[in-house]
């Protein structure tokens, strides 16, 4: 089951392992692709991954999470992210990527964000948006989602998780707007707008988010499928569903943690969803797959600490996946 195929509108990915979007804080100042980039993408691909979700990747240098984030705000970053999704493709894998504007997470001289309200521990607090700004950013998304296509990835993932700037609209802990964006979803819905206008029809359009903040007066998962039901129509195909990262809360997490999130998700808002959290092994995924908790698995430490995880333990879930060839003479 994690290694049957699935369609996603005109989309075939190899199987439903994902590796999911993981900032390596590796690019130079300028957000340029280097050979790292290549080899930790190409990598992974080579491993057998169906889809490969490519780091947080700033729309704007002042949407960055740290200066070394990889940076899609100008068309001299286009060579390094063509070469990213080429590496991708080339290892037998569908590219991903994810846009990002870190809001008041952003580690830049002057954030931004929706209120002026910090996130808490060293963080600065953020310079409250005009509409320019949103207006500003709202473009700055689109021209990212043009370059993306232009770059040659398969599907676009829009950062509305883990307390960025989309995810500071819908929560009540970092909104207190009084004008019409204090309803978050409007700004998620100019966003998905735009990048629509621009992203092609037949190409997968993913949206991530954090189903739920950990406390009392935080996003719920019904207030986050509501955002997306309220979306979906404009052209959202698939959720990524992940949790936290808006408020310094204790999280009690245990392998499949987040699964139970993703499966009332996609029970809300009917799309297909990628689940995860400390998956450790390919037995829970199967599992997690199997009894329809989500469509998709991500596997993000795994990933890093294990790349070849797949051609060496598919078999133990019963699959026998193809080995790369020139690596015949390693295979156990
Ligand atoms: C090093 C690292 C960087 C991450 N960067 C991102 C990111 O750029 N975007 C994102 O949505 N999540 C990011 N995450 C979260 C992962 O995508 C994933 O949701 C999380 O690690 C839980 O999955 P896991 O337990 O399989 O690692 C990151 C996680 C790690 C470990």
């Amino acid at each position: 089951m994690l290694f049957d195929p699935i369609k996603i509108k005109n989309l075939e990915i190899k199987n439903r392992a994902v590796m999911p979007p993981m900032c390596m804080y590796s690019a130079n100042e300028e957000g340029f692709v280097n050979d790292f980039h290549l080899v930790h993408y190409g990598t992974r691909a080579i491993g057998g991954v169906g889809l490969i979700i490519q780091e947080a990747t700033a729309i704007t240098p002042n949407g960055r999470i740290s200066i070394h984030d990889l940076g899609i705000w100008s068309d001299d970053h286009m060579p390094g992210l063509k070469r990213i999704a080429k590496v991708i493709h080339d290892n037998g894998a569908i590219a991903g990527i994810q846009i990002n504007h870190a809001g008041r997470k952003a580690k830049v001289n002057h954030p931004i964000g929706p209120s002026a309200i910090s996130y808490g521990g060293d963080y600065q607090t953020p310079t409250e948006m005009t509409k320019r700004d949103i207006k500003e950013t709202i473009e700055a998304f689109k021209d990212a989602a043009h370059r993306a296509d232009k770059a040659g990835y398969d599907l676009l993932e829009i950062h509305g998780a883990h307390g960025y700037l989309i995810f500071e609209f819908l929560s009540p802990i970092s909104n207190h707007r009084s004008d019409e964006y204090k309803d978050g979803k409007l700004f998620l819905k100019e966003v998905v707008e735009a990048i629509s206008s621009v992203w092609p029809k037949e190409k997968v359009l993913a949206l991530r988010v954090s189903a739920y903040e950990y406390v009392d007066h935080g996003a719920t998962p019904e207030s986050i499928a509501d955002a997306i039901n309220f979306v979906k129509d404009l052209g959202i195909d698939l959720i990524d569903v992940s949790s936290g990262g808006n408020i310094l809360v204790k999280i009690n997490a245990y392998p499949g943690y987040q699964l139970d999130l993703a499966k009332k998700i996609k029970d809300l808002t009917g799309l297909p969803v990628i689940g995860g959290g400390l998956i450790g092994d390919l037995a829970l995924a199967t599992h997690a797959i199997g009894s329809g908790r989500c469509d998709m698995v991500y596997f993000g430490r795994l990933l890093l600490r294990d790349p070849y995880v797949f051609i060496n333990h598919a078999k133990d879930v019963g699959f026998e996946m193809p080995y790369p060839e020139p690596y015949m003479r390693g295979k156990k």
